[in-house]
C-alpha cells in the first residue's frame, strides 16, 4: 500500500515515514522541504520522494498516481508562525486541504479513499471554569487563526465525505507534541524548556504557569497515525479522535519543574505581566485508546531525558537557528 505523507520531511513526518516502513507500507513523501531533506537520509533507499507544494493541484494530481491513502501533515504549525505568515498560513493550512481533498475525490481520477488529517486540540481554546476535561464532543472555541484553520480543514474533508460515499477521512486532534525527532523542533514547550535549561540554566514562564497543556511524544503520534490508518474504515471513517495521553496533562509550571528534576541548577523565572498563550485544557483521550486500541508509550520525563542526552551528544550544532523553530521562520 503506497501512502502519500504530506509534510513527510517534518518533525512528525519523518517518524511517520519510519513507522509506515516498519508496518510494511510504502511511504511516498510529498513535501516542499522548508527544512530540507536531511532528516530522511536513513530511509532514502526505501521511500519515494516528491518535491511539491500542497497548494498546487498539478503537483498533487501527479503525486496521487497509484496512492491508496494520504496522511496530511503539511502545514504551518502554531499560533505565532501563522500570525507572522498570514498569507502562507491561509493558503497552506486551509486551501491546501481543500486542494488535496478535491484531488483525492475528483471523479476524473482514481478515488483515494483513506485520508488521515493532523488536526489540533488548539480548537478548544481556553476551557478553564467551563469544563474539567475536554472530550471530542466539547464545543470548540478557537483562539487563533491556526486553530480556526484546523476546524476549517476538518469541515472541508467531512463535507466532501458526505458527497463522496467511499471517501473515508479521519481527523486526529493532536495534543502538544514533545520529544526528539530526526528533524528537531525546539519551539514546543517541553523541548524549549529542556533546551533553555540545558543551555542557559534558566526557564522563563510568562504568566503564572498554571495553565494546562496536554502533551504527547512525537513517536507516539507517528504510531497513532499509522495505527489509525490500519483500523477498519467503518470504525474511523468520518470520526474525530483526540491524540494524547491523560497522564501527560501537565501545567506549564509542572513541565518546567520536571525539567528542573533532570537539571537541578535550573532557575525558573516567572514574568507575570507578559501576555501568554491563553490555551488551557485537559484533554480526555480514551476514545482513540478504546476504539483504535492505540496507547502512548512515552512519559514527559522520558522525553525530557532523551532531549538532554541528545543536546549533550550531538556535537557542535547551532540550536538557536530558525531551522529548529517554526515560530521564527519566514514561510512563503
Ligand atoms: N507539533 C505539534 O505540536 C502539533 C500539534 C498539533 C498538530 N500538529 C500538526 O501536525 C502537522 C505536522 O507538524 P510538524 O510539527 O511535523 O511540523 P513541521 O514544520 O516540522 O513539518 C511540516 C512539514 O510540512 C512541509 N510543508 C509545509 N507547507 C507545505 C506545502 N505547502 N506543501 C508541501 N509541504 C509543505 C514542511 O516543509 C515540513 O516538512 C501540522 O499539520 C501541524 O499543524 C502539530
Amino acid at each position: 500500500m503506497r501512502v502519500l505523507v504530506t509534510g513527510g520531511a517534518g518533525y512528525i513526518g519523518v517518524l511517520t515515514v519510519e513507522e509506515l516502513l516498519l508496518k510494511g507500507y510504502k511511504p511516498v513523501v510529498f513535501d516542499s522541504f522548508y527544512w530540507g531533506k536531511e532528516a530522511l537520509q536513513p530511509y532514502l533507499d526505501k521511500i519515494e520522494i516528491i518535491e511539491g507544494d500542497c497548494r498546487n493541484s498539478k503537483d498533487i494530481i501527479y503525486a496521487l498516481e497509484g496512492i491508496s491513502a494520504v496522511i496530511h501533515l503539511a502545514g504551518i504549525v502554531g499560533e505565532f508562525a501563522c500570525a507572522s505568515n498570514q498569507k502562507a498560513h491561509h493558503t497552506i493550512n486551509v486551501e491546501s486541504t481543500r486542494t488535496l481533498v478535491n484531488c483525492c475525490t475528483d471523479p476524473e481520477f482514481e478515488l483515494v479513499r483513506d485520508f488521515i488529517f493532523a488536526s489540533s486540540c488548539s480548537v478548544y481554546g481556553n476551557v478553564k471554569g467551563l469544563y474539567d476535561e475536554v472530550t471530542e464532543e466539547t464545543p470548540t472555541a478557537p483562539l487563533s487563526a491556526y486553530a480556526y484553520a484546523k476546524l476549517k480543514s476538518e469541515e472541508i474533508m467531512f463535507k466532501r465525505a458526505e458527497e463522496i460515499p467511499h471517501f473515508h477521512p479521519t481527523s486526529l486532534r493532536l495534543t502538544t507534541v514533545f520529544g526528539w525527532a530526526p528533524r528537531p523542533r525546539l519551539d514546543l514547550v517541553t523541548n524549549l524548556f529542556a533546551y533553555n535549561a540545558w543551555k542557559n540554566k534558566k526557564i522563563t514562564i510568562y504568566g503564572d504557569g498554571e495553565q494546562y497543556r496536554s502533551l504527547i511524544h512525537v513517536r507516539d503520534i507517528a504510531r497513532a497515525l499509522v495505527e489509525t490508518l490500519a483500523t477498519p474504515r467503518f470504525i474511523r471513517s468520518g470520526k474525530i479522535f483526540h491524540l494524547g495521553e491523560e497522564s501527560n496533562n501537565k501545567t506549564v509550571k509542572e513541565i518546567a519543574e520536571l525539567v528542573q528534576l533532570f537539571l537541578p541548577d535550573t532557575e525558573i523565572e516567572y514574568i507575570k505581566d507578559k501576555p501568554t498563550d491563553r490555551r488551557d485544557y485537559k484533554i480526555n483521550c480514551y476514545k482513540l485508546k478504546n476504539i483504535v486500541g492505540w496507547n502512548a508509550e512515552y512519559s514527559v520525563e522520558d522525553g525530557i531525558e532523551e532531549l538532554i542526552t541528545k543536546f549533550e551528544n550531538m556535537g557542535d550544532i547551532d540550536w538557536d537557528s530558525p531551522n529548529y523553530r517554526n515560530s521564527s521562520f519566514k514561510y512563503i
